[in-house]
């Protein structure tokens, strides 16, 4: 099993405010729907609450403190050890991927900090503009941990306001 995380940041490492995000971007949605699918996805509850329902063909897991809480559709686990635990136990989504399964932490910024020293690899989705009204971030990508091995760029269009790179960082070997 391989953990990645998945997010969209601005130049300053921006990701959202007023628990939604800062920009509507198809390309980037479409991006994040090819990449998670049949996947498991983990997120905390500001995020799931602000997506408002389980995404579909993925197996959904929401971190919250909440012991009372419940949700259709979405396996709740209390911490990530607990989450460990899940993953060590339950079966996957797909057969086929087993041991090899991709895992995938999709935000929002409390959980990205949780998981980014515990994560492989990082799809990040850079938009390339500044959000003076974000209040959530994503860390820092530090350049010598991380490095920098897929980069696609699409410059804005009708649809899609800002230049975006789809980039994948994978960790250094120390
Ligand atoms: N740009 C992107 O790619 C992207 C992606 C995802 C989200 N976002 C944005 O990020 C913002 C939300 O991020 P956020 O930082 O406010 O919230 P979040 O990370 O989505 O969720 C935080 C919640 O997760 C639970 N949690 C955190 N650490 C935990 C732990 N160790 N054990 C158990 N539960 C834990 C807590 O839930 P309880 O309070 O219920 O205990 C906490 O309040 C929104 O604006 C959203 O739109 C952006």
């Amino acid at each position: 099993m391989s953990i990645s995380i998945i997010s969209a940041i601005g130049k300053n490492n921006e990701i959202g405010k007023k628990n939604g995000l800062l920009w509507d971007l198809p390309l980037d949605m479409k991006h994040f729907r090819e990449t998670t699918s049949g996947h498991t996805i983990i997120m905390g509850q500001k995020t799931f609450e602000s997506i408002g329902r389980p995404l579909p063909n993925r197996r959904n897991i929401v971190l919250t403190l909440d012991k009372n809480y419940l949700r259709h559709g979405v396996d709740v686990v209390y911490s990530v050890e607990e989450l460990e635990e899940l993953l060590r136990t339950s079966p996957q989504p797909s057969p086929s991927q087993g041991e090899g399964e991709e895992i995938f932490v999709i935000g929002g910024g409390m959980v990205y900090k949780l998981f980014i020293e515990k994560a492989d690899k990082l799809y990040i989705t850079h938009v390339n503009a500044e959000f003076s009204d974000a209040d959530t971030y994503f860390p820092i990508i530090d350049e010598n941990i991380w490095q920098k091995v897929k980069s696609e760029k699409h410059p804005k269009d009708e649809s899609n306001k800002y230049d975006l790179e789809f980039a994948e960082y994978i960790k250094k070997v120390s």
